[in-house]
C-alpha cells in the first residue's frame, strides 16, 4: 500500500479511477484535484461517503491546489478535455497539451519524487509533455493506453469465443489511437494461439473494432468519452506498482531505441514494479506489426509536431 495517490482531473475517468483506487486500498490515502471548484471536494466526500458501505479505510479528500496533493508517491493525470463525437484524439492536443503542461508544474513541484502514469489524450504526446516539462526519468512518466486496448480486444475475442475473459491473453502495442497494433501472433485462449480458433476475417473485424473502441463508445455517449474501462485500466497499472508485482503489460513508454524506434512515447510491453517502469520487454514482431508499430509511431511524431512547449 502507497501513502498517497494524487488523481489529477475530478472527471469521469478520474473519480472513477478514485473510487477504484479506494476501493481497493492501494495507498492510504486518495487526493482529487481539479480545477473546477467544489467538484473534487463533493466527489471525494461522497466516496468517503461509501467507505463504511464497502469496507475501505482509504481517505479520499478533494482540492482545488496542490497542498494535499504533497508528497504523493503516484499521481494519475486525467485532466483534460474529453472527446466529442467527430473529434479525433489529435483534434485534442493544443488545449490538453497546455492543461497537462500546467499540471505536469505542479507535480514537478510538489511531487518531485512520484511516479505520475497519464491518461489524458492524446496519450503517447501527452507523456511526453509530461517528461519534458518535469524532466522526470523515463522510469517515472508512462502512459495508460494498451491495458484498455487490450482489455477491448480481449472481450470483443471472449464474446466470439464463448469463453472467458480471463482465459483470453492478448497484448496491443503502439500509439493510442487509429494506427494501434494488435499483436494477433500472441494473442492465445489458454496457451492456444487464437489463430487456431477463429478465421482470419474474424481476427480482421475484431481488430478493426479494437481500432475503434473509443470512437464506438463516443457515439454512444455523444457527450463524453468512456471512462470505466479507462479507470479500471489505469487503477490494474497503479495496483502493479503499488503491490510491487512486476507485472507485464503494455504500457505507453519514451523509446531509446527499443523495436527500432527512439524519441517519442509508444505502447510497448513494460514490467510495473514498486519503482514504476522497471523494464521494456522486446519481443520479436512479424515483418507486418512490426511495420504497423513504424506506422504508428510516425502518427505520434505528427502529432507531437503540433505541439509548442
Ligand atoms: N487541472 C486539473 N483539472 C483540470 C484541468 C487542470 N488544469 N483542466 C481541466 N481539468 C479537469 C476538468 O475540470 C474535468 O473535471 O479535467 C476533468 C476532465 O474530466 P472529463 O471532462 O469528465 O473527461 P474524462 O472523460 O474524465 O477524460 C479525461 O482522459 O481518456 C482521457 O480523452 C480523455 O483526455 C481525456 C481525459
Amino acid at each position: 500500500m502507497l501513502n498517497k495517490i494524487t488523481v489529477v482531473g475530478a472527471g469521469n475517468v478520474g473519480a472513477t479511477a478514485a473510487q477504484r483506487l479506494a476501493e481497493q486500498e492501494l495507498a492510504r490515502a486518495v487526493v482529487l484535484v481539479d480545477v473546477i471548484e467544489g467538484v473534487p471536494q463533493g466527489k471525494a466526500l461522497d466516496q468517503w461517503e461509501s467507505a463504511p458501505i464497502e469496507g475501505f479505510d482509504t481517505r479520499v479528500v478533494g482540492a482545488n491546489d496542490y497542498g494535499p496533493a504533497a508528497g504523493s508517491e503516484l499521481v494519475v493525470v486525467t485532466a483534460g478535455i474529453a472527446r466529442k463525437p467527430g473529434m479525433s484524439r489529435d483534434d485534442l492536443v493544443r488545449t490538453n497539451a497546455d492543461i497537462v503542461k500546467q499540471v505536469s508544474q505542479e507535480i514537478k513541484r510538489h511531487c518531485p519524487n512520484a511516479i505520475v502514469v497519464l491518461v489524458s489524450n492524446p496519450l503517447d504526446v501527452m507523456c511526453w509533455v509530461t517528461k519534458q516539462v518535469t524532466g522526470f526519468p523515463r522510469e517515472r512518466v508512462f502512459g495508460m493506453a494498451g491495458v484498455l486496448d487490450t482489455a477491448r480486444y480481449r472481450a470483443f475475442l471472449a464474446e466470439a469465443l464463448d469463453v472467458s475473459v480471463e482465459d483470453v491473453q492478448a497484448m496491443v502495442l503502439g500509439g493510442h489511437g487509429d494506427t494501434m497494433v494488435p499483436l494477433i501472433s500472441y494473442t492465445t485462449v489458454s496457451g492456444v494461439p487464437v489463430t487456431q480458433l477463429l478465421d482470419r476475417s474474424t481476427l480482421d473485424k475484431i481488430v478493426e473494432r479494437t481500432r475503434n473502441g473509443g470512437a464506438e463508445i463516443v457515439a454512444f455517449l455523444k457527450t463524453g468519452s468512456a471512462y470505466y474501462a479507462p479507470s479500471a485500466a489505469v487503477v490494474q497499472m497503479v495496483a502493479a506498482i503499488a503491490r510491487d508485482k512486476k507485472r507485464v503489460l503494455p504500457c505507453a513508454a519514451w523509446l531509446e531505441g527499443e523495436y527500432g524506434l527512439s524519441g517519442i512515447y509508444c505502447g510497448v510491453p513494460c514490467k510495473l514494479g514498486r519503482k514504476g517502469l522497471e523494464q521494456i520487454l522486446e519481443v520479436k514482431l512479424a515483418a507486418e506489426e512490426q511495420a504497423a508499430l513504424k506506422k504508428s509511431a510516425d502518427a505520434v511524431k505528427e502529432t507531437m509536431a503540433a505541439v509548442k512547449l
